[in-house]
């Protein structure tokens, strides 16, 4: 523990949100220490800093390799591991802290396995250690316990180390772990990104989206990069890690940049779909923008148009494309609420009341519906652009190609923040297919088009887009196959 960190103690009736607690599975963590001894046969010892029951060690142990195990939480009698109950951010911090300027921690480990604590919020942890923490990791960020645990178990290796974990792979594509993203291709070599099932953890009452990497200290080990785009099912994923069914790429193909030096990792991209991202995106272009926050919607949004509150708010479309219906009527004198209320903010003031078009903020599909004049909007992402660009680009981001750039590359977690919508790319199209496009949506916006209608509008549009960009059948077809998969289970 370091010498001035506060102990984190946990009761005996543990919380597994706070403890972020899902076992991996066995047949992940036997494929993990496959790869990592064959990678380096020779090692000797391991660390596993969240060791939990010792699911991720077995076949280390087996295979004689030295463990020390840490976690935070005594979770059983350790067999296969020198167990140390500590925090492991603290043990980080005390290595960090003994260091002289320009050292290194490197550690004498020749393997990191792990399964980081996975925690969908902000715990108590970050909360109450936030000053230190954000000292200890700077640029990388306290965002959550998994980004910390990478980062730290990269900064303890020695040259050559293997660094092996499944986790959350938000850090992947958003914009808040950018830092973390440099870290690792500035640092290690990246021998295996493999995505996961949504159903992986499902028995453990987690619906996350994780993710396989394999990562080794030093980026003279670079070799291809084996991948896996994500499976429907465990079974499948099972049966793929089974097979060693894996994409090769180099480490360019698989970094998207989209701005300087900010990139995301992206997982077999076809060459077709990369060089969309050459165009200009929609911040390149328009305005896409948030709005207001009330910190108490049942408060300042009435569900009915009342004495008081008669300006319709809209906060998520959620499944709806081209119309929605507002999401309530906000508070007459909102503007005055957010003089004198701390926690009720309007961004963007000057937007608001005037026509654009507003974006799902959450939800498995991405969905853009007119945003009429004297509206109001929330947090989702809305977009403001010149009265001739409205409708034609209603229908591009309703189309199967843009739900695919969200859903497929650029966005992991449930969330659609301003920041993803803004990175859409907006590809070049003919004033024609402007027109035909425009005619789709607006006629969809009167005639109040339902979500499953409006797959036959979407139909007529990917046609369009499809005819300018000349992509090849089998592109097509995926686009169109992840799209209305994805339509399908809403
Ligand atoms: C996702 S579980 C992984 C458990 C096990 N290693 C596995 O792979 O199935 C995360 C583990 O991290 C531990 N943990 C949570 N916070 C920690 C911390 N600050 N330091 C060390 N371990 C921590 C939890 O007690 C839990 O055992």
């Amino acid at each position: 523990m370091g010498r001035n960190e506060k102990i984190v103690v946990f009761d005996e009736e543990y919380d597994r949100r706070e403890l972020g607690y899902y076992s991996t599975p066995t047949f992940i963590s036997t494929f993990i220490t496959k790869k990592m001894l064959e990678i380096n046969p020779n090692g000797k010892s391991a660390l596993d800093p969240c060791v939990g029951k010792g699911e991720m060690i077995f076949n280390l142990y087996k295979s004689g390799i030295k463990i020390d195990g840490i976690d935070v939480h005594n979770h059983c009698n350790h067999k296969y591991c020198n167990f140390i109950q500590n925090d492991f951010i603290s043990f980080y911090k005390e290595k960090k802290c003994d260091l002289l300027m320009d050292q290194k921690i490197n550690l004498s480990y020749d393997y990191y396995i792990a399964n980081p604590p996975y925690n969908c919020h902000e715990i108590d942890y970050i909360k109450d250690n936030k000053k230190k923490l954000n000292s200890l990791f700077g640029k990388i960020g306290v965002h959550n316990m998994y980004s910390m645990f990478i980062s730290s178990m990269i900064d303890c290796a020695k040259e050559g180390s293997i660094i092996a974990f499944i986790s959350a792979d938000s850090f992947m594509t958003s914009r808040m772990h950018n830092p973390l993203r440099k870290q690792i291709i500035d640092e290690c070599a990246i021998h295996y990104i493999l995505l996961c099932p949504t159903d992986l953890f499902w028995d453990q009452k987690a619906d996350v989206r994780t993710c396989i990497m394999i990562l080794q200290k030093g980026k003279k080990f670079q070799q291809k990069i084996k991948t896996l785009n994500r499976p429907k099912n465990k079974d499948l994923l099972d049966l793929l890690l089974h097979k060693e069914d894996f994409n090769e790429s180099n480490l360019e193909s698989i970094l998207n940049y989209s701005g300087k030096d900010q990139f995301e990792f992206v997982i077999d991209m076809p060459i077709e779909i990369k060089n969309l991202f050459e165009n200009k995106r929609i911040s390149d272009l328009f305005k896409c923008l948030t709005g207001i926050s009330t910190g108490n919607d049942s408060k300042y949004i009435s569900k009915t148009k009342k004495n008081g509150f008669e300006i319709p708010f809209y906060k998520n479309p959620g499944n709806k494309k081209f119309y929605c219906e507002n999401n309530g009527f906000i508070a007459n004198n909102y503007l005055e609420i957010d003089k004198k209320i701390k926690n009720f903010m309007v961004r963007n003031k000057s937007y608001m009341l005037k026509e654009g078009i507003t974006c799902s903020s959450m939800g498995l599909t991405f969905g853009a519906c007119y945003l009429p004049k004297n509206s109001t909007f929330g947090v989702n992402s809305n977009i403001f652009c010149s009265k001739k660009d409205i409708w034609w680009l209603i229908a591009y981001l309703n189309s199967s190609l843009v739900t695919y750039i969200v859903r497929g590359l650029l966005i992991r977690s449930n969330m659609i923040t301003s920041g993803y919508v803004s990175k859409i790319p907006i590809i070049p199209l003919s004033e024609i297919s402007k027109r035909k496009l425009s005619e789709l949506a607006s006629t969809s916006y009167k005639k109040k088009v339902t979500p499953k209608d409006s797959i036959l509008i979407i139909n007529k549009i990917d046609k369009i887009l499809f005819e300018e960009l000349k992509f090849s059948k089998k592109i097509e077809t995926d686009i169109k196959h992840f799209s209305s998969n994805l339509q399908a289970t809403v």
